[in-house]
């Protein structure tokens, strides 16, 4: 179980309402609090005001707290106040950032069963009720996650129960609508951290196919290697025959209510449950966390997870090809030239750039579903992570409206996504002496280099490539469904 609490909202006064710890606010600099923490202040008897704030010199610094006894002068037994920084400079964004801090020093107090919360930013901060709420509940769920499947000792198990409570109607409605539709995002997000964070042994392509057919309301079509020849895919093919683990093409096609769909879309999500980097073997270092290789299909299971939910009004394929790449004897080889779905060919330069032959074919594949846009997502490329580093994703593309729209969403999800071009002179280097193009090129701009690989694979439509090699997997942290939280702003937007 990713995460073992509940989230909830109440109608009530805070100062009322039985809890082990109870959470409050405070903007940056402020002396005097007013609303929700100015009548806690009160009821502490000016304990915030003159002590915290006054002699502890606590100053409402973002992300700082302060742990408070309150000794029976309100119903819950402890306040923890968290500095919500400047007023000016408080956003969405940061309540969800917050929020995932606040579950964290929570989760690590000694008694913390029963938690409860004001609705930040909908007083002072001057955010509306459900939004407010929304990036509550998404803050929380995400930064509550654990991944404990394989400890004996389970871990985060203190608190059992979240509850953000107010005393208006109004607000408690607009709260509670919020709260469940930051459930639905933060249930997706966890569902792809999961399968991300799983060892290799448990993800294998069949795993990933079985978990597609187990989803509810949503067309799945897995095509077995018998079909995948057939339908010519001999890049994604390739890649594969290394591995004893078969490959699985997995096709998810959601389908809205509405008559007419606004318009088609195809999401392709890398799927290579291990990337050993092939006969060009990974040195150690390198192979360490390419169980992440699959994290963009996590992604793209993880929204279509929740897409009943959702309820978009456009129709949206999920697309994985699925498979290892591994060494075995039956590997594909460098020097092997491959011949894509449609029709072009590659002359493998290098076994490690495995990626792009896998979307290639899947590229190919949305193609001839006639969708209006196709979006990939891969963790793709080393060079994207020394380009820009683990907190923000390349995005590359042959739209510029679509690739705008795709940065907007992901901004008020939480998610950096910086443009890359995609120009001329990038093609270059992937000319081939004897088949239409080599797998790699150069070195330098490599993550541009796979975009326009990418392109020769794109027939007729707005298409958009996503680069998450450097967002999916941080050390020590694990997986982050990276790319999850993009999808549905652009989705439901
Ligand atoms: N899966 C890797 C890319 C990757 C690197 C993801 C680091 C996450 C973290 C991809 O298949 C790969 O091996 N790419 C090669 C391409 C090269 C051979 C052109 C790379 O980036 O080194
Ligand atoms: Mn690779
Ligand atoms: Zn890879």
């Amino acid at each position: 179980m990713a995460v073992k609490f509940d989230i909830g909202v109440a109608k009530g006064m805070l100062e009322e309402t039985p809890a082990n710890v109870l959470i409050i606010n405070l903007f940056e600099g402020v002396k005097i609090p007013a609303g929700a923490t100015g009548a806690i202040d009160i009821a502490l008897d000016g304990m915030i005001s003159k002590f915290v704030i006054g002699k502890e010199g606590f100053d409402g610094k973002f992300g700082s707290t302060y742990v408070l006894q309150t000794n029976g002068k309100i119903a819950a037994e402890k306040v923890l106040i968290v500095g919500l920084g400047k007023n000016k400079d408080f956003t969405l964004n940061r309540l969800r950032e917050i929020s995932e801090k606040v579950i964290k020093k929570c989760l690590k107090m000694h008694n913390a069963k029963k938690v409860i919360s004001v609705l930040h930013g909908a007083g002072i901060g001057g955010f509306d009720p459900e939004q407010a709420a929304k990036m509550i509940a998404e803050g929380t769920l995400i930064g509550g996650y654990t991944f404990d499947k394989y400890k004996s000792e389970k871990q985060n198990t203190k608190v059992q129960d979240f509850i953000i409570v107010d005393m208006s109607e109004d607000n408690y409605k607009k709260a509670k609508t919020g709260v469940k539709k930051g459930k639905i995002v933060a249930n997706a997000v966890n569902f792809a951290k999961d399968l991300a964070n799983e060892q290799p042994a448990f993800t294998t392509p069949s795993k990933l196919a079985e978990i597609a057919q187990g989803m509810k309301d949503i067309d799945v079509r897995i095509y077995e290697k018998e079909d995948i020849e057939k339908m010519g895919m001999g890049a994604f093919l390739a890649v594969a025959k290394g591995s004893a683990q078969p490959p699985k093409f997995i096709h998810m096609k959601y389908v809205p209510s509405v008559k007419t769909p606004q318009k088609k879309i195809a999401i392709i999500g890398k799927g290579i449950c291990f990337d050993s980097g092939g006969l060009d073997l990974k040195p150690p270092s390198s192979m360490l966390n390419m169980k992440d290789d699959m994290s963009a299909a996590a992604a793209v299971l993880g929204l279509m997870s929740v897409i009943r939910d959702l309820k978009p009004g456009c129709e949206v394929h999920g697309l994985i090809a699925a498979c290892e790449n591994m060494p075995g004897s039956a590997a594909y080889k460098p020097g092997d030239i491959l011949t894509a779905k449609n029709g072009m060919t590659i002359e493998v330069d290098n076994t490690d750039a495995e990626g792009r032959l896998t979307l290639a074919d899947a590229l190919c594949y949305a193609c001839e579903l006639e969708v209006d846009e196709v979006i990939d997502l891969a963790t793709l490329t080393g060079a994207c992570v020394v380009a820009l580093g683990n907190a923000v994703s390349g995005i590359m593309g042959n739209n510029q409206t679509m690739i705008d729209k795709l940065i907007k969403c992901g901004a008020a999800g939480g998610e950096k996504l910086w443009q890359l071009p995609l120009f001329e002179e990038y093609k270059e280097s992937l000319k081939s002496d004897i088949a239409d193009m080599k797998n790699t090129g150069s070195r330098m701009g490599g993550a541009q280099i796979a975009g326009v690989f990418l392109e020769n694979f794109v027939k007729k439509v707005r298409w958009a490539h996503i680069d998450i090699a450097g967002t999916a997997f941080i050390e020590k942290k694990g997986a982050t469904g990276a790319g999850v939280r993009t999808l549905i702003n652009y989705l439901i937007s």
